[in-house]
């Protein structure tokens, strides 16, 4: 079955909102607390909390992977751009998974893959490193074959495809259908290389059946929409209905 990682950047988006530079202070209550969120989510069905640790520090603070690392029960994927200051942090953590990011300051999120074929001597550095203690690494990339060779010619074990143009395609059933199909080769492509097939970014309650039907994937990584729907019903309860929909079209 299609595993579910759940991305809980923004419910320390919103903490930061209220609390930046006081997240430490003692005596004052900080909401909401992530490390709840992310055991709400374990209860909902999460299979992993994902957590992206920025080099401007926007929503999760290096306090926050330090102590998911110790709490949760599930898997850790830490997404981190090739930075030698958070390669450094990641070494300490050991987190279960790292995805490997772009990172642009002024980008709201994450936007594009990463360019894993003009930087490969970057990427296999890095990989190197995180798989020398035991974290096994996964690359953010558009679904083009080009990047997927990439990916594993840098030794990674995994890939997670940017499902981006997907999301923004719908409305427009042609542009769906050829994002789809995309989608479908790069995963078939990256099986045939040995890789892990992952995929994130814009997945939501109404496109995630489309997705699951086009391509067979380990993981789905996904934040915006759930932690959007969890202040209607509760994080549990959002992250139960994402899972309910992999238990149903996932076929992987
Ligand atoms: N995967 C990666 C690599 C991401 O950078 C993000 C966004 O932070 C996600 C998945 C989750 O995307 P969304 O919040 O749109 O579900």
């Amino acid at each position: 079955m299609t595993k579910l990682g759940v991305n809980i950047d923004h419910s320390a988006t919103l903490r930061q909102a209220r609390y930046r530079g006081l997240e430490a202070e003692s005596g004052i209550i900080v909401e909401p607390n992530i490390i709840d969120v992310a055991l709400a989510a374990e209860r909902g069905g999460a299979d992993s909390i994902t957590a992206h640790l920025r080099e401007d520090r926007r929503h999760m603070q290096d306090s926050d992977i330090f102590e998911l690392r110790k709490k949760i029960a599930t898997k850790l994927n830490l997404e981190m751009a090739c930075n030698p200051e958070i390669l450094d942090i990641a070494l300490k953590i050991k987190p279960d998974y790292v995805c490997l990011v772009p990172e642009n300051r002024m980008e709201i999120t994450t936007e594009g893959g990463l360019d894993a074929a003009s930087e490969l001597e970057k990427i296999s550095y890095y990989v190197g490193k995180l798989t020398e203690v035991g974290t096994q690494c996964s690359v953010f990339i558009d679904p083009d074959a080009s990047q997927i060779e990439a990916a594993a010619a840098a030794g990674a074990q995994m890939v997670e495809l940017h499902t981006g143009a997907y999301a923004n395609a719908w409305g427009n059933p042609d542009k769906i259908k050829a994002e789809l199909s995309r989608i479908s080769a790069a995963a078939t492509r990256a099986a045939e290389l040995g890789l892990t097939v992952n995929s994130g970014h814009g997945i939501n309650y109404a496109n995630v059946s489309r997705l699951l039907e086009a391509a067979n994937f380990n993981e789905l990584n996904i934040g915006h929409t759930i932690i959007s729907r969890s202040l209607l019903c509760g994080i549990e309860n959002a992250v139960r209905e994402m899972k309910e929909l992999l238990v149903k079209y996932g076929c992987f």
